[in-house]
């Protein structure tokens, strides 16, 4: 009776270590466990049986079935081990990260070509020693016209369509003329600034007009400031944009806010004077406003106009960067195509 106990344990013992052997996966391996040692297993079946054996039988089958599980258990604890060593290596293999491989570079953005264009010409005047003023772009009456020497009914208002805001007393200033107004109240002369933003006019929107767009406006204020001074100064920030070889010209002009008053226009940097579609035949492109600072407006920041003189101006940003870059269409600059705004990339 009990050798026969004895060879079935070592029959499921053996097939036990047969069936952990060649189980591949640890799914395959729990398989084994259940078939081996669960509860329907014949080494399950020969321990719960003990209790019915005799006193002579129950030490040697004893002895077998304690051997056997513990070969067994031993067996399934190293195939365990073999098992998950393997499936840890095959996922670093799977999972490897290449550190040789070059990294993905996203899309790279670059400045608009109003905004390098503004960059520039401040850029030319802080060289030159001005510094940047700031000042909101909803402005009241006082600052947009009535301290730059036109009051409430001057007929040089209508020179600026003007956007109100309704039911305020301001309006969306017309140009950055209010900010040489702000910096002269902030501070006594002398004073250089420049001062880029944006300014609106109630325009229609095409190839050459925007409701909104972009001025410079510069001023300098000091004793002794004269034409020459002006001239020079915008003789060489015009050679700084459009290169030293094309001449300038000054034609009078009117401005309320400064006497005298001139335009300044450059050689058409298309045909370099010679005339051609791009400067309507004439050789000259207009390229900003200027003048002596008139005595009124210098009074009406508190400077002493007997004291100091100066001279200011005012450019459009976009005519300038249509000139600069060859853009023939301005609503190009706001269609945000950036097949369009790549061509200024770099
Ligand atoms: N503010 C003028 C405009 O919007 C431009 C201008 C002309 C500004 C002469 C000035 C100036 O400071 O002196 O058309």
């Amino acid at each position: 009776m009990s050798s026969e106990r004895v060879a079935d344990v070592a029959r499921a013992r053996d097939e036990a270590l047969a069936l952990i052997a060649s189980s591949s996966t640890l799914d395959e391996l729990e398989q084994a466990r259940i078939a081996t040692l669960g509860q329907k297993a014949l080494l399950t079946q020969v321990k719960r049986g003990m209790g019915a054996l005799s006193v002579e039988e129950k030490p040697a089958v004893g002895r077998a079935l304690q051997e056997a599980l513990a070969v067994v258990e031993q067996s399934f604890a190293q195939r365990q081990g073999a098992l998950e060593t393997e499936v840890e290596s095959a996922s670093l293999v799977q999972d490897r990260v290449d550190v040789t491989l070059p990294g993905r570079v996203g899309p790279v953005g670059h400045p608009h070509p109003i905004s390098m264009m503004l960059e520039q010409i401040t850029d030319i005047f802080l060289a030159m020693g001005y510094r940047v003023a700031e000042g909101p772009e909803v402005e009241t009456d006082w600052y947009n016209f009535e301290a730059l020497n036109m009051p409430p009914d001057h007929p040089a208002r209508s020179l600026w369509d003007t956007l109100y805001i309704a039911g305020a007393p301001t309006l969306l200033r017309t140009h950055t003329s209010p900010v040489q107004i702000r910096a002269m109240k902030a501070q006594p002369p002398p004073i250089y600034v420049i001062a880029p933003g944006r300014t609106y006019r109630r325009d229609a929107f095409d190839a050459s007009h925007s409701p909104m767009f972009h001025q410079v406006e510069g001023l300098a204020v000091d004793r002794g400031i004269t034409f020459t001074d002006l001239k020079g100064t915008l003789d060489a920030f015009a050679h700084e944009v459009f290169g030293p070889r094309l001449p300038t010209r000054f034609r009078p002009s009117y401005f309320p806010f400064t006497e005298p008053s001139a335009e300044m226009d450059v050689a058409c940097p298309s045909c370099e004077g010679a005339g051609c579609a791009a400067c309507g035949r004439s050789g000259w492109i207009e390229l900003l406003g200027a003048g002596m600072v008139h005595p009124r407006v210098l009074a009406n920041v508190g400077y002493d106009p007997e004291q100091v003189t100066g001279f200011a101006f005012g450019m459009g940003v976009e005519r300038i960067a249509m000139r600069a870059y060859g853009i023939t269409d301005l609503r190009h600059l706001y269609d945000s195509d950036v097949r369009f705004l790549e061509r200024f990339a770099g």
